[in-house]
């Protein structure tokens, strides 16, 4: 089981790279690839518990044990904007499965809206890494969190880029066993629930329907 409780990576290429996502000015392609490469990057932090399991291996020369993941990995994205993170993510660990949630906020009241659930059946069986870049009010990363439990998910680690101050502490509360991990905490939500400074709306940028 991960560490529970908030880590902030703040790894200088991390922050570097986040630096050009928050930008106004980058376009929708750069930003895709540089939020790919992020998660490329955070993948090391959070994966660095999971299970080994013994294996042989014949090398050219000789028989050896060696070592290799000991079960599933599902990565699962927040649709629409966690795509651009498990897309990187994945790149790393080919192995690992994919599951999809797609919520969107109700602008009016800013509750998520579940819309679509595909996970892989034994998605239990394993660590599941939650993906979204937004921690805004933590209501989508709740949600999304109850439907992994629901399922007998014991082990997730959601992993975002911005946070709230505000979302951390909703998602601390709601699920304190939990990790959360994100490159940046910022200042504030503002009154129609958008991170400030932030990089505004991610799935937007991601995708250029803005
Ligand atoms: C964004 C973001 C998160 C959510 C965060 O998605 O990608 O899923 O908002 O906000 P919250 O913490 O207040 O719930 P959005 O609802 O805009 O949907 P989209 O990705 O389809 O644009
Ligand atoms: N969702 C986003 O995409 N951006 C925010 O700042 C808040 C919620």
């Amino acid at each position: 089981m991960a560490n529970s409780g908030v880590h902030v990576l703040d790894h200088p290429l991390i922050q570097h790279k986040l630096t050009r996502l928050r930008d106004a000015d980058t376009p929708p392609d750069v930003f895709r690839a540089v939020l790919a490469q992020i998660a490329g990057l955070m993948v090391f932090e959070i994966s660095q518990d999971l299970p080994l399991c013994d294996v042989q291996v014949q090398t050219p020369l000789e028989i050896t044990t060696s070592r290799r993941l000991g079960g599933p990995v599902t990565v699962v994205p927040i649709l629409r904007a966690g795509i651009g993170m498990s897309d990187g993510i994945t790149r790393l660990m080919p192995e690992a499965r994919t599951g999809h949630i797609g919520l969107y906020r109700n602008e009016d009241t800013l509750q998520p809206v579940e819309y679509y659930c595909k996970l892989p059946d034994d998605i239990a069986d394993g660590p599941v890494f939650l993906v979204d870049p937004m921690l805004a009010t933590g209501g989508s990363a709740i949600a999304a969190i109850e439907a992994l439990q629901q399922r007998g998910c014991s082990d997730v680690r959601f992993v975002c880029l911005v946070a709230s101050p505000e979302g951390v502490v909703a998602l601390t509360e709601a699920c304190a066993d939990v990790p959360v991990y994100t490159a940046a905490i910022d200042r504030q939500l503002n009154e129609v629930g958008y991170i400030l400074p932030g990089l505004g709306d991610a799935g937007d940028r991601v995708f250029g329907t803005r």
